[in-house]
């Protein structure tokens, strides 16, 4: 047994060495998935501590998972960061402007600093998931502008103070970029129709005057998708000219197997980093059973499935494996990858009322999916990339 935990020690440490020197893996000599030290490699990685010297890697949980002894084991063993997958959200703290529930954040914010792990904050400012009455006043009727200011001033002090010190970063506003046609902004938001765009910038201004030492994320889903990466550079762009102190921005980064684009993932790390923006990935999963392109719209049509087959767990490994090739070739202008889940027993892609879904990179009972193997083995350098992308290491560096 000893020895056995010798030789795959040993070759952890090899692989290791070979990262860290950044030597290079021939192309087209993938390693054999089934070889007993690739087996092993596998069974020892530490995601955290594998990419340690590229970005913290992190893990959104919720309370009840928390108070499971294998998810906490688990969570202690690949993540070195927290997101709060609701329960930092103004719908599970605000209550009224006298009174904040911090009890189920402040248990997962305890649980992090018994064990040194970073948190980020998510999220302050949002139009969904925050109460209805938090944009009204007691009479039910619509707050003026003012009073929502106010209102929101008061709410951030309470939740900024009481995290003071415990929490890295906030997702200060999250998800005000329009999908739709030429506008920019959400529209249909009660912070756009009470403040217009500048509740962005007020927001942003609020949260470091209460908290300079806080860093501060602008988040969105799409934004490696080329239209809404362009309206987000621009409002990037217009809040840092006018001197909004704004640090990063989070790239939520649900993706689709069937649609992930690596280069436009470098295009978005590219566009955000050139602002001289910090980018972090802050919603990572990978669908398995999302939308199908147009040619495959007939499998659409087919009843959902409670399980993945091999052929889309290899795609799923291809894709992540593509999007971890170019993150960690990124690795000086990204500080932390965050999944939005533990492991494919629960993920809110299976909420939805459309089946299970499989995203992320262990399965129910956590064990490491191909897709986990494929990110963290030397296979990463010789992944399949499309023309145009670079590769790691190219340069012998
Ligand atoms: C958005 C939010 C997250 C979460 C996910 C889906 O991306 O930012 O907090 O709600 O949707 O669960």
């Amino acid at each position: 047994m000893k020895r056995i935990r010798w030789t795959a020690g040993l070759f952890v440490l090899v692989l290791s060495a070979v990262n860290v020197f950044g030597e290079n893996v021939p192309d087209g000599v993938p390693a054999d998935e089934n070889s007993p030290e690739t087996q092993a490699f596998s069974q020892d990685v530490r995601l955290c501590e594998h990419f340690s010297p590229d970005f913290q890697i992190g893990t959104a949980v919720s309370p009840f998972q928390l108070r499971v002894p294998e998810l906490r084991e688990h969570i202690l063993r690949h993540f070195n960061s927290l997101t709060a997958e609701n329960c930092m959200k103004p719908e599970a703290i605000y209550r009224n402007d006298a009174f904040c529930d911090f009890r189920q954040a402040d248990a997962l914010v305890e649980f992090a600093q018994e064990n040194g792990l970073a948190v980020r904050g998510h999220t302050l400012v949002w139009h969904s998931q925050t109460p209805r009455g938090f944009f009204r006043d007691e009479n039910g009727e619509k707050l003026s502008k003012d009073a929502l200011y106010a209102r929101l001033e008061r709410y951030m002090t309470a939740v900024l103070t009481h995290f003071r010190g415990k929490v890295y970063c906030w997702d200060v506003v999250n998800e005000a970029i329009s999908d739709y046609g030429p506008e920019i902004y959400r529209t249909h938001s009660p912070w756009y129709e009470i403040c217009g765009k500048e509740f962005i910038a007020e927001a942003f201004r609020m949260a470091h005057r209460i908290d300079p030492d806080i860093r501060l994320y602008y988040n969105d889903y799409g934004l490696i998708s080329p239209e809404k990466r362009r309206k987000t550079v621009e409002m990037l762009r217009g809040l840092l000219a006018d001197g909004v102190p704004i640090h990063g921005v989070g790239i939520q980064a649900h993706w689709n197997m069937h649609y992930f684009s690596p280069e436009e993932l470098q295009k978005s790390i590219d566009a955000f980093a050139e602002l001289g923006l910090d980018v972090q990935i802050t919603e990572l999963d990978m669908s398995v059973h999302g939308r199908r392109p147009p040619h495959q719209a007939e499998e659409e049509k087919e009843p959902q499935k409670d399980g993945s087959t091999e052929e889309e767990e290899a795609l799923q490994a291809e894709r992540y494996a593509q999007a971890f090739e170019v993150l960690r070739r990124n690795a000086d202008r990204i500080s932390s990858v965050t999944f939005w889940g533990i492991s494919d027993g629960h993920t809110w892609l299976s909420y939805r009322g459309k089946g299970k879904d499989f995203p992320l990179l262990f399965d129910a009972e956590l064990q490491p999916k191909e897709a986990f193997r494929k990110i963290t083995s030397p296979e990463l350098l010789s992944v399949e990339m499309p023309d145009g992308v670079p590769r790691i290491n190219e340069d012998g560096t």
